[in-house]
């Protein structure tokens, strides 16, 4: 298929492009922010998907037959940085980018978060499950794209995956970023490593995730009515291996042989989800598992953040 990936130079964009192309599909990516690079020659498109011409006249000139939308601002911390620009991506650039897709016939896939279920305990989201506020701006505004972009519902179709925990390559650690590759890199430079008591997540490899959304875009359900839209909806994320963040930091003590006298257990802030449990059988029933072993893609990020560092930072 002809896909425009918008966010492309992103996280998830990057291996998403890889993982598309592998499978024969025709990939053009959209970021705000290129230069990006994949794995080998890449059509790019450079736009800011918050003005709405500028996202008309891209799609004009890919006239995609799906678009995966990723571009958003990412993350608890990030999305209360600048609260005006967290609602502006997600929620404005999400309607441009709908608008923009329908006008030219192609099918929506919005990427969104298991942060829009808001904390439900020790309950497990599934997806057309009644949600809670989000705790956060991120979550909410997340929401509102899920929602914008079913009220301009392209007639193809459209689709939505919530993505929880997934790590990787490809993400410097530093704040606000992904909890693993911060650990990593604490434990690899000998730091103190504060970790939330109690706090439980269930990780997700990047490739497993990507896979999931290929799977979903390639087999998945599409609505054409606002009226169905949680039939689109796919959880991505792991249902088998929920794992302690302290169970996650000794890990890495162990695989850089640091002490695990490193870790500090800390109170959780109020406002942060403690244990996240999210259900996958809908995926699952589109063929869908995971394959890789958290102790395994642990390793690979491990690699990764010693041969890029924080922030231009290296480990001597
Ligand atoms: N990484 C995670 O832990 C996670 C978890 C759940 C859901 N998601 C969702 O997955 C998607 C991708 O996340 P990611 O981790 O790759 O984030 P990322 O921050 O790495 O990538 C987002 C990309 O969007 C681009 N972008 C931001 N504003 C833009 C704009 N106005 N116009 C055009 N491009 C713009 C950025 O330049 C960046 O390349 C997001 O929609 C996010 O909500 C991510």
């Amino acid at each position: 298929m002809k896909v425009l990936v918008t966010g492309a130079g992103g996280f998830i964009g990057r291996h998403l492009t890889n993982e598309l192309r592998e499978h024969g599909h025709s990939v053009i990516g959209t970021d705000a922010e290129p230069p990006y690079t994949v794995d080998g020659p890449m059509l790019e498109v450079h736009g800011d998907m918050t003005s709405e011409l500028r996202m008309r006249a891209i799609m004009q000139t890919v006239k995609p037959e799906v678009v995966i939308h990723l571009a958003a601002q990412v993350g608890r911390v990030f999305g209360e940085d600048d609260r005006l620009n967290t609602v502006t991506r997600n929620a404005v650039g999400t309607m441009n980018v709908a608008v923009a897709a329908t006008e030219v016939g192609a099918r929506l896939f919005y990427v969104s978060t298991s942060e829009v279920y808001g904390d439900l305990g020790e309950r497990v989201a599934t997806e057309g499950d009644a949600m809670r506020l989000p705790h956060n701006l991120y979550g909410l505004s997340k929401r509102w794209g899920e929602e914008v972009a079913q009220l301009y519902m392209p007639t193809a179709g459209y689709q939505c995956a919530r993505l929880s925990m997934p790590y990787g390559t490809g993400v410097a650690p530093g704040r606000g970023r992904a909890a693993i590759n911060n650990v990593l890199w604490q434990a690899a430079t000998g730091q103190r490593i504060p970790i939330h008591r109690g706090a439980e997540r269930s990780w997700c490899w990047v490739g497993d995730t990507v896979a999931a959304l290929r799977l979903i875009m390639e087999r998945g359900i599409i609505v054409r009515n606002a009226t169905h839209a949680d039939a689109a909806v796919y959880n991505v994320g792991r249902d088998d291996d929920a794992r302690p963040m302290v169970e996650v930091a000794e890990l890495a003590c162990k695989l850089v042989g640091a002490s695990p006298g490193l870790i500090d257990l800390v109170d959780a802030p109020n406002a942060q989800t403690v244990v996240k449990r999210l259900s996958t059988d809908k995926l699952r029933g589109l063929g869908w598992s995971p394959t890789v072993d958290l102790e395994d893609g642990m390793r690979s990020v491990l690699a990764w953040v010693r041969k890029y560092g924080r922030d231009g930072q290296r480990i001597a």
